[in-house]
């Protein structure tokens, strides 16, 4: 079965790997019936700031407004079976974890976590307080799936990219594609 899959960007840092996780995707297409993408008004300002780029809307996908309650993913009728919220900060990690529901990305996570389908966080902080942990560890107990944008070095990656990656792939992995990555102990 081909995936739905809604892509939440919010205003942490890391931009960069919402931008590669949109690219990876499209190379994906195949595997893929439909991808929807909801962006916060921080998430479009740390962008712009840290890639110098608006190509956020460069994407050959379908994008909902923060505040566009008749979204498909808004109701789980619809049934998409994956959302990613990359990156995700400590504010919209909160609001999923209090169940507040107050726009079209919490509303959208609350749904996935209801229909007990695939919630995937890509959160995004360091150091982390209380706070943050306790919610992490809430919408974990709800069967969401906490990812830290927290790359990895064993590939020796060499750009900032190919360190984006390796998180970027991770949750490609846990989204459940079939993509060509670097694998620990395969051959190159
Ligand atoms: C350049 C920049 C970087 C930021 N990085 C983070 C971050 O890594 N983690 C985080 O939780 N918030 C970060 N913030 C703050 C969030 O953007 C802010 O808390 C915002 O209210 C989050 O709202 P949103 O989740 O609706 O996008 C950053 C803000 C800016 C301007």
């Amino acid at each position: 079965m081909k995936k739905k899959i809604v892509v939440a960007i919010t205003g942490a840092s890391g931009a960069i790997y919402a931008r590669l996780l949109l690219m990876q995707l499209q190379k994906l297409s195949s595997q893929i019936a439909e991808v929807g993408i909801v962006m916060s008004k921080n998430a479009q300002d740390v962008w712009v700031y840290e890639l110098d780029s608006k190509d956020y809307f460069d994407f050959p996908f379908t994008y909902y407004d923060k505040h566009d309650f008749m979204a498909p993913f808004a109701s789980g009728s619809a049934r998409y079976d994956t959302m990613v919220i990359v990156p995700c900060s400590m504010g919209t990690l909160g609001r999923i974890a209090a169940g507040m529901s107050d726009d079209l990305i919490t509303r959208a996570a609350d749904v996935i976590l209801k229909e007990r389908r695939k919630l995937i966080l890509v959160a995004r902080d360091t150091p982390l307080n209380l706070i943050h942990i306790r919610n992490m560890k809430t919408v974990t107990e709800a069967g969401g799936i906490i990812c830290p944008a927290t790359p990895s070095f064993y590939s020796k990656p060499i750009t900032v990219e190919d360190v984006a990656l390796t998180v970027v792939h991770r949750i490609v992995d846990l989204i459940g594609l079939e993509q060509e990555s670097y694998r620990w102990s395969e051959d190159e």
